[in-house]
């Protein structure tokens, strides 16, 4: 038998075991993708470069032809190298054929499915939430209930603190469905912004508020710096604030659990939240790590500037009149200053295991 078909042979006999790693990849890229703020093809590419050599070096090896013919024709001594290497890696991928086809195939395929949106990991990964599958009220889009009572965390904090990172964690780690709220600050500041509206009017801004899509809400970009401006000067407005308040509560009492972080979540949205966790850390502390996280992503920004801006903001959010900043009477204080993201995760977990619930046991 030759080796192409005895490929063929394995692919068909792979392609279940191909299919079930597809299905976890898929789910898994668009959750990263969701969490981080980029686009799903752009989190996929980066980790399809091994499955491309490896599966460029397993055809090389089964193509039959001479190693010195390749080398031959390659010219130089560098492509000559680079040759033998893949044949090499060729030779290895085809010993352990029965890892390199389902893991070239799994995730090309995954790759697919995640650009298509199959298998979206939503429903099930609380890192993953998006506009999809959630009615406008927050509610579950096909209205199954999982038979677990609600139970809310609520984040607030200043900008910076590193709430929206523990609050994903936390979600992670219980299983909780899990709701970025300044997002939808942020695609109403957009949305407002590039109709050339008037930010300062309360009306308008309202309106964009009770017409918000909340398929706006994939898009990466929001996370960015300037939408963060504009989401603060919206935020100031009642009739903006109102029109989120009922989405938010839907999404708070969702059976199953979730996480909500934001400014207002243990305050005005849920008071009555069973966990309530008001993250914070100094200014300094918080311009140095958001000019760090910004400097990673090769902007140009200096911490002069950022510290200017967080103080900024957390003066129009805690001096507004509307849902200012504030921590609520019963709200754990978390400051993060002095703690890196574990011991921050780590702290907030025995706040969430020392609340009275049934499902800690009180
Ligand atoms: O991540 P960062 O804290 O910088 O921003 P964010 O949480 O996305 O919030 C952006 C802005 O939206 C904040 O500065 C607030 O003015 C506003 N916001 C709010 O008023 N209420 C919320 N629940 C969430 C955000």
């Amino acid at each position: 038998m030759n080796g192409w078909l005895a490929a063929l042979l394995a692919l068909l006999f792979f392609s279940p075991l191909a299919f079930i790693y597809a299905r976890s990849f898929a789910g898994r890229v668009q959750a990263g993708a969701s969490a981080r703020g980029r686009s799903v093809a752009a989190t996929a590419l980066p980790k399809l470069v091994w499955p491309l050599v490896l599966g460029l070096a397993l055809a090389l090896r089964l193509s039959g032809s001479d190693l010195a013919d390749w080398q031959a024709a390659a010219g130089s001594r560098t492509l000559a190298t680079l040759l033998s290497l893949l044949w090499f890696l060729g030779s290895l991928a085809a010993i352990l054929f029965f890892v390199t086809i389902p893991f070239v195939l799994g995730r090309l395929l995954g790759t697919l499915f995640a650009c298509m949106g199959k298998f979206s990991a939503t429903r099930d990964d609380p890192l993953s939430f998006g506009a999809r599958g959630f009615k406008r009220d927050g509610s579950e889009a096909d209205g199954q209930e999982s038979g677990r009572m609600g139970f809310t965390v609520a984040i607030d904090g200043p900008a910076a603190a590193g709430k929206g990172t523990i609050a994903q964690r936390l979600a992670a780690h219980y299983g909780f469905a899990y709701l970025d709220t300044g997002l939808l600050y942020r695609a109403i500041g957009r949305v407002a912004h590039e109709r050339g509206l008037d930010l300062d009017d309360a009306a308008a801004m309202g309106e964009v508020a009770r017409a918000l899509d909340p398929a706006v809400l994939d898009d990466g970009s929001l996370r960015g710096r300037e939408a963060g401006e504009l989401a603060s000067r919206v935020a100031i407005h009642a009739p903006v604030r109102a029109a989120l308040t009922e989405f938010q509560r839907g999404f708070a009492r969702r059976p199953g659990g979730a996480v909500l972080d934001g400014r207002d979540i243990g305050t005005v949205i849920c008071p009555e939240a069973e966990v309530k966790i008001f993250v914070t850390a100094s200014a300094e502390v918080r311009a140095r790590r958001r000019t760090d996280e910004l400097l990673a992503k090769g902007r140009a920004v200096d911490y002069e500037t950022i510290l200017a801006e967080v103080r900024a903001r957390d003066e129009r959010d805690s001096g507004r009149a509307a849902a200012p900043l504030r921590a609520a009477p019963d709200a754990a204080l978390l400051d993060t200053s002095e703690l890196d993201i574990e011991e921050a995760f780590q702290a907030a977990c025995r706040i969430v295991d020392a609340s009275p619930h049934p499902r800690n046991g009180a």
